[in-house]
């Protein structure tokens, strides 16, 4: 247990986060589709290529997670990806769920699968340098949802891919994500988010994982994408941290943020209102898919002459992310940079 929680600690290092570009085939596709791009294996790993090889990212990254495409391929003068981001200090991670399906009899409510023969992919994974995980729960909120009967599912799967996860010496990290679409306020988000959670750990502990090697990855706590009532970012601060302290021990090392369709910006400011107000039993900080990636990509089109551009992009948003740990990120900072 004691790598597991050097680890866990290492993800969550002062001014650092983790950079989520575990991707599925599906979303991948859609991010590329933005650019007009085909997503066919030489653009997945041209673009991962240009991720990973940008230049001081060590400084603010910590860990990255890969999909399993990923994790298998090599940036373009043969050193594996795994080994190339272990050569900079990066921590290998590795997506291991098989995404979020329809929760039968349980109209507009998912859960997520595959726990079937993980116990063996988990030792392979780890022959290939992972040393983190996630695994990846969607709870939706709509009229009557989410049920507890949903939340309890996705809780004990999170629990048993937990356990699972540990026992192979990679760090887990559990993700429910409560997802921001609909009109509903932020007390709906709080509530669920709070009843989400509360059943995550109760769930947890009755796996015997242990915290102390394991991460928590979630949602902020928000108003509904489309309500016409925007909670501040002060108090999207306050309410996250709220839900936080009433749920979450304080033997887990850190939590980590998911971006979940918040504008870059907003990603950032919000973890760093929450570290501005700070004693916490925990790290707060990021593992943001989109809101590290959407400028790169966009800089990037899919050409190699854009590398260097999508290397600045990445490299920006990691830095204003990783001073956002410590509550020292100022938006004047995105203009001095440009
Ligand atoms: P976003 O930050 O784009 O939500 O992605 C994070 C993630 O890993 C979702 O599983």
């Amino acid at each position: 247990m004691a790598d597991l929680r050097a680890t866990a600690k290492a993800l969550v290092a002062e001014t650092k986060g983790i950079l989520a570009a575990d991707e599925s085939f599906p979303t991948i596709e859609k991010r590329f589709k933005s650019i007009d791009i085909p997503s066919n294996e030489e653009n997945r790993r041209a673009y991962r290529d240009m991720l990973f090889n940008t230049p001081g990212i060590e400084e603010y990254i910590s860990g990255v997670i890969l999909f399993d495409e990923t994790l298998r391929q090599s940036s373009s003068d043969g050193t594996e990806f795994a080994k190339l981001l272990e050569s900079r200090g990066v921590i290998p991670g590795i997506k291991v769920d098989a995404g979020a399906k329809d929760l039968a009899s349980f109209a507009g409510e998912k859960v997520t699968e595959g726990l079937d023969g993980l116990r063996k992919r988990f030792e392979e994974y780890y022959g290939l340098g992972a040393r983190f995980s996630k695994w990846r729960a969607v709870i939706t909120i709509g009229d009557k949802i989410p049920t507890d009967f949903c939340i309890h599912a996705n809780a004990h799967a999170l629990a048993r891919y937990a356990a699972l996860s540990q026992e192979a010496e990679i760090v887990p990290i559990v993700e429910p994500e409560t997802l921001m679409d609909g009109a509903h306020s932020i007390d709906d988000c709080y509530s669920a988010t709070k009843r989400t959670l509360t059943d995550l750990f109760a769930q947890l502990q009755a796996h015997r994982v242990d915290l102390t090697g394991t991460l928590l990855k979630t949602n902020m706590v928000v108003s509904g994408k489309d309500a016409s009532d925007q909670a501040s970012h002060r108090e999207v601060a306050e309410r996250t941290i709220q839900v936080l302290k009433e749920t979450v021990p304080a033997d887990i090392p850190g939590v980590v943020f998911l971006s979940g369709g918040m504008s870059d910006e907003d990603s950032t400011v919000r973890l760093n209102e929450m570290n501005k107000i700070g004693g916490l039993p925990w790290e707060l900080s990021f593992s943001y898919g989109r809101a590290l990636q959407a400028p790169a990509i966009k800089a990037w089109k899919g050409e190699s002459s854009n590398v260097e551009a999508g290397q600045k992009a990445l490299y920006h948003r990691a830095k204003m992310n990783g001073l956002a740990r410590s509550g020292k990120y100022t938006e004047d900072m995105e203009t001095e940079a440009a």
